[in-house]
Protein backbone atom coordinates (compact mmCIF):
# COMPACT_ATOMS: atom_id res chain seq x y z
CA UNK A 1 0.00 0.00 0.00
CA UNK A 2 2.49 2.56 1.23
CA UNK A 3 4.93 0.96 -1.73
CA UNK A 4 2.00 1.74 -4.31
CA UNK A 5 1.38 4.98 -2.89
CA UNK A 6 5.21 6.25 -3.03
CA UNK A 7 5.32 4.74 -6.72
CA UNK A 8 2.34 6.83 -7.82
CA UNK A 9 4.04 9.71 -6.28
CA UNK A 10 7.05 9.25 -8.49
CA UNK A 11 4.81 9.54 -11.60
CA UNK A 12 2.88 12.56 -10.42
CA UNK A 13 4.08 16.07 -10.99
CA UNK A 14 2.36 17.75 -8.26
CA UNK A 15 4.15 15.71 -5.48
CA UNK A 16 7.00 16.29 -7.38
CA UNK A 17 6.73 20.01 -7.25
CA UNK A 18 6.25 19.75 -3.60
CA UNK A 19 9.39 17.61 -2.96
CA UNK A 20 11.42 19.50 -4.96
CA UNK A 21 11.26 22.67 -3.79
CA UNK A 22 11.45 21.47 0.12
CA UNK A 23 15.05 22.39 0.60
CA UNK A 24 15.19 19.91 3.43
CA UNK A 25 15.26 17.09 0.86
CA UNK A 26 18.29 17.89 -1.27
CA UNK A 27 20.38 15.98 2.28
CA UNK A 28 18.67 12.92 2.12
CA UNK A 29 18.99 12.81 -1.59
CA UNK A 30 22.16 13.21 -1.41
CA UNK A 31 22.79 9.66 0.10
CA UNK A 32 21.44 7.79 -3.07
CA UNK A 33 22.44 10.30 -5.88
CA UNK A 34 25.89 11.46 -6.14
CA UNK A 35 25.60 14.87 -6.99
CA UNK A 36 24.53 17.08 -10.03
CA UNK A 37 27.48 17.55 -11.98
CA UNK A 38 29.82 14.98 -13.89
CA UNK A 39 32.33 16.36 -11.94
CA UNK A 40 30.42 14.96 -9.14
CA UNK A 41 29.95 11.74 -10.82
CA UNK A 42 33.40 11.25 -11.18
CA UNK A 43 34.42 11.90 -7.98
CA UNK A 44 32.32 8.92 -6.54
CA UNK A 45 34.15 7.33 -9.03
CA UNK A 46 37.24 7.50 -8.44
CA UNK A 47 36.39 6.64 -4.74
CA UNK A 48 34.80 3.82 -5.61
CA UNK A 49 37.61 2.75 -7.88
CA UNK A 50 40.28 3.10 -4.96
CA UNK A 51 37.99 0.61 -3.00
CA UNK A 52 38.46 -2.16 -5.54
CA UNK A 53 35.42 -1.61 -6.91
CA UNK A 54 33.50 -1.04 -10.52
CA UNK A 55 31.05 1.46 -11.20
CA UNK A 56 28.03 1.99 -13.67
CA UNK A 57 27.19 6.00 -14.37
CA UNK A 58 23.55 6.78 -14.81
CA UNK A 59 22.55 10.23 -15.87
CA UNK A 60 19.64 10.55 -14.08
CA UNK A 61 16.15 11.49 -16.36
CA UNK A 62 13.28 9.56 -17.58
CA UNK A 63 9.70 9.72 -18.97
CA UNK A 64 10.89 12.51 -21.46
CA UNK A 65 8.31 13.84 -24.02
CA UNK A 66 10.64 16.37 -25.38
CA UNK A 67 13.05 15.34 -28.30
CA UNK A 68 15.38 18.29 -27.73
CA UNK A 69 15.90 16.54 -24.20
CA UNK A 70 16.66 13.31 -24.94
CA UNK A 71 19.23 15.15 -27.55
CA UNK A 72 20.63 16.76 -24.26
CA UNK A 73 20.39 13.48 -22.40
CA UNK A 74 22.75 11.90 -25.28
CA UNK A 75 25.64 14.35 -25.40
CA UNK A 76 25.38 14.26 -21.60
CA UNK A 77 26.44 10.73 -21.82
CA UNK A 78 28.74 11.55 -24.65
CA UNK A 79 30.39 14.06 -22.58
CA UNK A 80 30.77 11.62 -19.21
CA UNK A 81 32.11 8.76 -21.27
CA UNK A 82 35.05 10.57 -22.85
CA UNK A 83 35.95 12.10 -19.49
CA UNK A 84 36.30 8.38 -17.95
CA UNK A 85 38.71 7.55 -21.28
CA UNK A 86 40.32 10.99 -20.37
CA UNK A 87 40.79 10.40 -16.65
CA UNK A 88 41.74 6.58 -17.30
CA UNK A 89 38.58 5.10 -15.55
CA UNK A 90 36.93 3.33 -18.33
CA UNK A 91 38.61 0.21 -17.13
CA UNK A 92 36.07 0.75 -14.32
CA UNK A 93 33.35 2.52 -15.04
CA UNK A 94 30.54 1.77 -17.52
CA UNK A 95 26.87 3.70 -18.37
CA UNK A 96 23.43 2.70 -17.47
CA UNK A 97 21.10 4.47 -19.99
CA UNK A 98 17.19 4.52 -19.53
CA UNK A 99 15.69 4.05 -22.95
CA UNK A 100 12.84 6.60 -21.89
CA UNK A 101 15.06 9.37 -21.39
CA UNK A 102 16.20 9.11 -24.81
CA UNK A 103 13.39 9.54 -26.69
CA UNK A 104 11.58 5.89 -26.10
CA UNK A 105 8.05 7.97 -24.90
CA UNK A 106 8.65 10.04 -28.19
CA UNK A 107 4.85 10.31 -30.02
CA UNK A 108 6.49 9.68 -33.40
CA UNK A 109 8.92 7.45 -34.10
CA UNK A 110 9.73 7.29 -30.67
CA UNK A 111 11.14 3.81 -30.61
CA UNK A 112 13.35 4.74 -33.95
CA UNK A 113 14.79 7.77 -32.07
CA UNK A 114 15.40 6.18 -28.93
CA UNK A 115 17.09 3.08 -30.70
CA UNK A 116 19.56 6.09 -32.59
CA UNK A 117 20.22 7.55 -29.46
CA UNK A 118 21.10 4.39 -27.49
CA UNK A 119 23.45 3.42 -30.66
CA UNK A 120 25.19 7.37 -30.65
CA UNK A 121 25.51 6.52 -26.80
CA UNK A 122 27.04 2.90 -27.92
CA UNK A 123 29.48 4.63 -30.35
CA UNK A 124 31.06 6.89 -27.60
CA UNK A 125 31.27 3.97 -24.86
CA UNK A 126 33.21 1.86 -27.71
CA UNK A 127 35.49 4.82 -28.32
CA UNK A 128 35.84 5.22 -24.66
CA UNK A 129 36.41 1.23 -24.28
CA UNK A 130 33.74 0.39 -22.51
CA UNK A 131 30.57 -0.83 -22.39
CA UNK A 132 26.72 0.42 -21.67
CA UNK A 133 23.62 -1.55 -20.26
CA UNK A 134 20.08 -0.77 -20.85
CA UNK A 135 17.78 -0.29 -17.40
CA UNK A 136 14.40 -1.52 -17.44
CA UNK A 137 10.91 0.76 -17.22
CA UNK A 138 7.85 -0.38 -16.19
CA UNK A 139 6.34 -3.25 -18.45
CA UNK A 140 4.80 -2.15 -21.42
CA UNK A 141 8.35 -0.95 -22.03
CA UNK A 142 9.48 -4.41 -21.82
CA UNK A 143 9.04 -5.70 -25.11
CA UNK A 144 10.76 -2.47 -26.88
CA UNK A 145 13.62 -2.05 -24.69
CA UNK A 146 14.30 -5.92 -25.46
CA UNK A 147 13.94 -5.39 -29.50
CA UNK A 148 16.10 -2.24 -28.85
CA UNK A 149 18.46 -4.38 -27.31
CA UNK A 150 18.91 -6.82 -30.16
CA UNK A 151 19.13 -4.06 -32.46
CA UNK A 152 21.86 -2.51 -30.82
CA UNK A 153 23.87 -5.67 -29.98
CA UNK A 154 24.38 -6.69 -33.69
CA UNK A 155 26.92 -3.99 -33.94
CA UNK A 156 27.57 -3.89 -30.03
CA UNK A 157 27.19 -7.60 -28.39
CA UNK A 158 28.61 -6.17 -25.33
CA UNK A 159 25.57 -4.38 -25.16
CA UNK A 160 23.79 -5.44 -21.51
CA UNK A 161 20.02 -5.64 -20.38
CA UNK A 162 18.11 -5.59 -17.05
CA UNK A 163 15.66 -8.40 -16.64
CA UNK A 164 13.40 -8.15 -13.21
CA UNK A 165 12.50 -10.70 -11.25
CA UNK A 166 8.99 -9.67 -10.66
CA UNK A 167 7.69 -10.38 -14.41
CA UNK A 168 5.94 -13.70 -15.04
CA UNK A 169 7.83 -13.62 -18.02
CA UNK A 170 11.21 -12.87 -16.87
CA UNK A 171 12.20 -17.00 -16.29
CA UNK A 172 11.98 -17.15 -20.31
CA UNK A 173 13.83 -13.91 -21.26
CA UNK A 174 16.64 -15.51 -18.76
CA UNK A 175 16.63 -18.19 -20.78
CA UNK A 176 16.74 -16.41 -24.12
CA UNK A 177 19.24 -14.01 -23.08
CA UNK A 178 21.36 -16.56 -21.01
CA UNK A 179 23.87 -16.60 -24.62
CA UNK A 180 27.75 -16.43 -24.71
CA UNK A 181 28.87 -13.13 -23.97
CA UNK A 182 25.35 -11.32 -23.17
CA UNK A 183 25.41 -9.13 -19.85
CA UNK A 184 22.35 -9.28 -17.83
CA UNK A 185 21.90 -7.51 -14.90
CA UNK A 186 19.05 -9.65 -12.51
CA UNK A 187 17.03 -7.22 -10.31
CA UNK A 188 13.56 -7.19 -8.47
CA UNK A 189 12.07 -4.83 -9.99
CA UNK A 190 11.45 -1.41 -8.66
CA UNK A 191 7.95 -0.19 -10.80
CA UNK A 192 4.20 -0.47 -9.90
CA UNK A 193 3.28 -3.83 -11.60
CA UNK A 194 -0.38 -5.26 -11.95
CA UNK A 195 -1.25 -8.75 -10.86
CA UNK A 196 -1.94 -9.56 -14.32
CA UNK A 197 2.24 -8.93 -15.41
CA UNK A 198 4.20 -9.31 -11.91
CA UNK A 199 4.27 -11.00 -8.49
CA UNK A 200 2.59 -9.25 -5.77
CA UNK A 201 4.02 -11.03 -2.90
CA UNK A 202 7.87 -10.18 -1.82
CA UNK A 203 8.43 -13.98 -1.15
CA UNK A 204 6.99 -15.08 -4.95
CA UNK A 205 9.21 -12.51 -6.09
CA UNK A 206 12.62 -13.85 -4.32
CA UNK A 207 11.25 -17.70 -5.71
CA UNK A 208 11.38 -16.42 -8.73
CA UNK A 209 14.93 -14.38 -8.40
CA UNK A 210 16.54 -17.53 -7.31
CA UNK A 211 15.06 -19.68 -10.01
CA UNK A 212 16.16 -16.87 -12.72
CA UNK A 213 19.56 -16.43 -11.33
CA UNK A 214 19.91 -20.47 -11.61
CA UNK A 215 18.74 -19.92 -15.51
CA UNK A 216 21.93 -17.45 -15.69
CA UNK A 217 24.53 -19.24 -13.67
CA UNK A 218 24.19 -22.08 -15.62
CA UNK A 219 23.75 -20.26 -19.28
CA UNK A 220 26.59 -19.08 -20.93
CA UNK A 221 26.30 -15.14 -20.39
CA UNK A 222 27.51 -12.90 -17.95
CA UNK A 223 25.32 -12.93 -14.90
CA UNK A 224 25.06 -9.24 -12.82
CA UNK A 225 23.51 -9.99 -9.65
CA UNK A 226 21.90 -6.98 -8.61
CA UNK A 227 20.77 -7.14 -5.11
CA UNK A 228 21.00 -5.81 -1.77
CA UNK A 229 19.17 -8.94 -0.38
CA UNK A 230 21.89 -10.87 1.55
CA UNK A 231 19.69 -13.74 0.80
CA UNK A 232 20.51 -13.23 -2.73
CA UNK A 233 23.76 -12.76 -2.98
CA UNK A 234 24.49 -15.72 -0.88
CA UNK A 235 22.74 -17.82 -3.24
CA UNK A 236 23.90 -15.92 -5.85
CA UNK A 237 27.75 -17.00 -4.40
CA UNK A 238 26.07 -20.72 -4.23
CA UNK A 239 24.74 -20.98 -7.53
CA UNK A 240 27.64 -19.73 -9.00
CA UNK A 241 29.94 -22.24 -7.36
CA UNK A 242 28.18 -25.01 -8.03
CA UNK A 243 28.07 -23.95 -11.93
CA UNK A 244 31.70 -24.07 -11.90
CA UNK A 245 32.14 -20.36 -12.44
CA UNK A 246 34.90 -18.21 -11.49
CA UNK A 247 35.04 -14.83 -9.90
CA UNK A 248 35.37 -12.82 -12.89
CA UNK A 249 32.63 -14.69 -14.89
CA UNK A 250 29.82 -12.81 -12.70
CA UNK A 251 29.77 -9.88 -10.58
CA UNK A 252 27.96 -8.56 -7.70
CA UNK A 253 25.90 -4.94 -8.18
CA UNK A 254 24.25 -2.07 -5.64
CA UNK A 255 22.79 0.80 -5.44
CA UNK A 256 25.11 4.10 -4.53
CA UNK A 257 24.57 4.71 -0.92
CA UNK A 258 22.57 1.29 -0.49
CA UNK A 259 24.84 -1.46 2.47
CA UNK A 260 27.83 0.63 1.35
CA UNK A 261 29.51 -2.02 4.10
CA UNK A 262 28.54 -4.72 2.17
CA UNK A 263 29.77 -3.71 -0.83
CA UNK A 264 33.32 -3.12 1.15
CA UNK A 265 32.86 -6.73 2.55
CA UNK A 266 31.94 -8.29 -1.06
CA UNK A 267 34.40 -6.62 -2.65
CA UNK A 268 37.24 -7.68 -0.13
CA UNK A 269 36.38 -11.17 -0.66
CA UNK A 270 37.46 -11.09 -3.92
CA UNK A 271 34.62 -10.51 -6.00
CA UNK A 272 33.79 -8.09 -8.58
CA UNK A 273 31.00 -5.52 -7.13
CA UNK A 274 29.84 -2.65 -9.49
CA UNK A 275 27.83 0.39 -7.52
CA UNK A 276 25.16 1.84 -10.04
CA UNK A 277 26.10 5.91 -9.36
CA UNK A 278 23.06 7.95 -10.26
CA UNK A 279 23.87 11.67 -10.92
CA UNK A 280 21.92 14.78 -12.00
CA UNK A 281 19.33 17.10 -11.93
CA UNK A 282 16.50 14.78 -12.36
CA UNK A 283 16.42 12.96 -9.29
CA UNK A 284 13.11 12.87 -8.41
CA UNK A 285 11.38 9.43 -9.82
CA UNK A 286 15.27 7.42 -9.05
CA UNK A 287 14.41 9.08 -5.23
CA UNK A 288 11.03 7.75 -4.65
CA UNK A 289 11.25 4.56 -6.15
CA UNK A 290 14.42 4.46 -3.57
CA UNK A 291 11.66 5.48 -0.63
CA UNK A 292 9.35 2.97 -1.65
CA UNK A 293 11.81 0.10 -1.76
CA UNK A 294 12.63 0.31 2.07
CA UNK A 295 10.22 1.80 5.06
CA UNK A 296 12.96 2.72 6.36
CA UNK A 297 14.55 5.19 4.03
CA UNK A 298 11.25 6.88 4.37
CA UNK A 299 11.35 6.64 8.05
CA UNK A 300 15.22 8.56 7.54
CA UNK A 301 14.06 11.07 5.21
CA UNK A 302 10.60 12.10 7.20
CA UNK A 303 12.82 12.34 10.50
CA UNK A 304 15.50 14.54 9.02
CA UNK A 305 12.63 16.55 7.81
CA UNK A 306 11.56 16.87 11.29
CA UNK A 307 14.56 17.25 12.89
CA UNK A 308 15.67 20.13 11.20
P1 LIG B 1 14.76 -5.83 -1.25
O1 LIG B 1 14.40 -4.39 -1.41
O2 LIG B 1 13.73 -6.88 -1.46
O3 LIG B 1 15.40 -5.98 0.17
C1 LIG B 1 15.69 -7.28 0.66
C2 LIG B 1 16.62 -7.20 1.84
O4 LIG B 1 17.83 -6.54 1.48
C3 LIG B 1 16.09 -6.40 3.00
O5 LIG B 1 15.18 -7.14 3.76
C4 LIG B 1 17.38 -6.08 3.73
O6 LIG B 1 17.84 -7.19 4.42
C5 LIG B 1 18.32 -5.81 2.60
N1 LIG B 1 18.33 -4.37 2.26
C6 LIG B 1 17.76 -3.78 1.21
N2 LIG B 1 17.98 -2.44 1.24
C7 LIG B 1 18.71 -2.20 2.35
C8 LIG B 1 19.24 -1.04 2.96
N3 LIG B 1 19.04 0.17 2.43
N4 LIG B 1 19.94 -1.17 4.09
C9 LIG B 1 20.12 -2.37 4.65
N5 LIG B 1 19.63 -3.52 4.13
C10 LIG B 1 18.93 -3.44 3.01
N6 LIG B 1 14.90 -1.83 -10.89
C11 LIG B 1 14.22 -1.76 -12.06
O7 LIG B 1 13.00 -1.94 -12.07
N7 LIG B 1 14.88 -1.49 -13.23
C12 LIG B 1 16.24 -1.33 -13.26
O8 LIG B 1 16.79 -1.09 -14.34
C13 LIG B 1 16.96 -1.44 -12.05
N8 LIG B 1 18.31 -1.30 -12.02
C14 LIG B 1 19.00 -1.60 -10.87
C15 LIG B 1 20.39 -1.64 -10.88
C16 LIG B 1 21.08 -2.03 -9.74
C17 LIG B 1 22.59 -2.12 -9.79
C18 LIG B 1 20.37 -2.37 -8.54
C19 LIG B 1 21.10 -2.83 -7.30
C20 LIG B 1 19.00 -2.28 -8.52
C21 LIG B 1 18.30 -1.89 -9.66
N9 LIG B 1 16.91 -1.80 -9.66
C22 LIG B 1 16.25 -1.68 -10.86
C23 LIG B 1 16.17 -1.77 -8.36
C24 LIG B 1 15.68 -3.15 -7.96
O9 LIG B 1 14.68 -3.60 -8.84
C25 LIG B 1 15.11 -3.15 -6.54
O10 LIG B 1 14.03 -2.29 -6.47
C26 LIG B 1 16.09 -2.79 -5.46
O11 LIG B 1 17.37 -3.27 -5.72
C27 LIG B 1 15.63 -3.36 -4.13
O12 LIG B 1 15.58 -4.77 -4.17
P2 LIG B 1 16.66 -5.69 -3.45
O13 LIG B 1 16.93 -6.87 -4.32
O14 LIG B 1 17.85 -4.87 -3.16
O15 LIG B 1 16.02 -6.24 -2.15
Amino acid sequence: MLRSTLLAAARSQGVRRLVEANPLTKPVVARFVAGTTPEDAVRATRTLRDRNMYVTLDHLGEDTLDAQQAADTVRAYQEMLQVLSTEGLADRAEVSVKLSAVGQFLATDGEKIALDNARLICEAAAAAGTTVTLDMEDHTTTDSTLGILRDLRVDFPWVGAVLQAYLHRTEQDCRDLATEGSRVRLCKGAYSEPASVAYQDKAEVDRSYVRCLKILMEGAGYPMVASHDPRMVAIAADLATRAGRSADSYEFQMLYGIRAEEQKRIAAAGNKLRVYVAYGDEWYGYFMRRLAERPANLVFFLRSLISQ
